[in-house]
């Protein structure tokens, strides 16, 4: 019997808690093709999440999974764990979800769990990365996309893409340069890692012809 393409594609998970601008562009890009994947589904840990009705109209299973339903941290990623194993996910991808997975959690799903960060990591690490940066002075910040380990904006680098800081510039104007960076960064990380061509040892990713 013939196989949908459906089926075929890798599936993802999304985790997001916020506007999920980075959610869209990796649902712009697996509609367009750019990447061969498929998300599958999507998981706020807050109910207002624009990223959960950016989600539903793509025609994607949204869940809001409240933190304050589950009595502890392990029950409320066994939950995840449970999640993304129906949903056959071969990816999770944390899009600003502003909530620390255990080291039990990235275990289960070593190497395939990655992260997108507004700053040099190990540069700015933590919220507020950007108005940190503008803070401390600096002329060149960038995105960081990395695989997750058990230390918080920490794992092997996949990606990463320099900005300079302009003269004058603001918190937004940054953060405007840095969602367009990214934007493009994480779709790209994403298809890589699909792809079975990355080689992780120890700190360094690279890739095979
Ligand atoms: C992104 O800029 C991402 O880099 C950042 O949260 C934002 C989410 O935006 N993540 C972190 O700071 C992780 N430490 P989005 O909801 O519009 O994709």
């Amino acid at each position: 019997p013939h196989l949908s393409v459906r089926r075929v594609l890798p599936a993802l998970a999304v985790l997001c808690s916020g506007q999920g601008t980075n959610l869209q562009a990796i649902l712009d890009a697996t509609r367009s093709g750019r990447l061969r994947a498929r998300v599958a589904l999507v998981i706020s840990d807050r109910k207002d999440a624009k990223a959960l009705t950016r989600a539903r109209r793509a025609g994607v299973t949204a869940r809001f999974m409240d933190p304050r339903g589950h009595p502890t941290r392990a029950s409320y990623e066994r939950t995840l764990i449970r999640l993304c194993e129906a949903h056959r996910v071969r990816l999770i991808c944390l899009a600003g979800f502003m909530r620390i997975l255990s080291p039990v959690f990235v275990h289960r799903f070593r190497h395939r769990i990655l992260n997108i960060h507004p700053a040099l990591l190990p540069a700015f690490p933590g919220s507020h990365a950007i108005r940190n940066t503008l803070r401390w002075g600096a002329k060149v910040t960038g995105v960081t996309v990395h695989l997750v380990d058990e230390h918080v904006d920490h794992g092997p680098i996949i990606l990463q893409e320099a900005l300079a800081i302009r003269p004058g510039e603001t918190e937004a104007s940054v953060l405007a340069r840095i969602h367009r960076l990214e934007h493009r960064l994480y779709p790209k990380a994403i298809g890589l890692v699909l792809s079975g061509k990355v080689r992780v040892r120890g700190r360094r990713v690279t890739r095979t012809p």
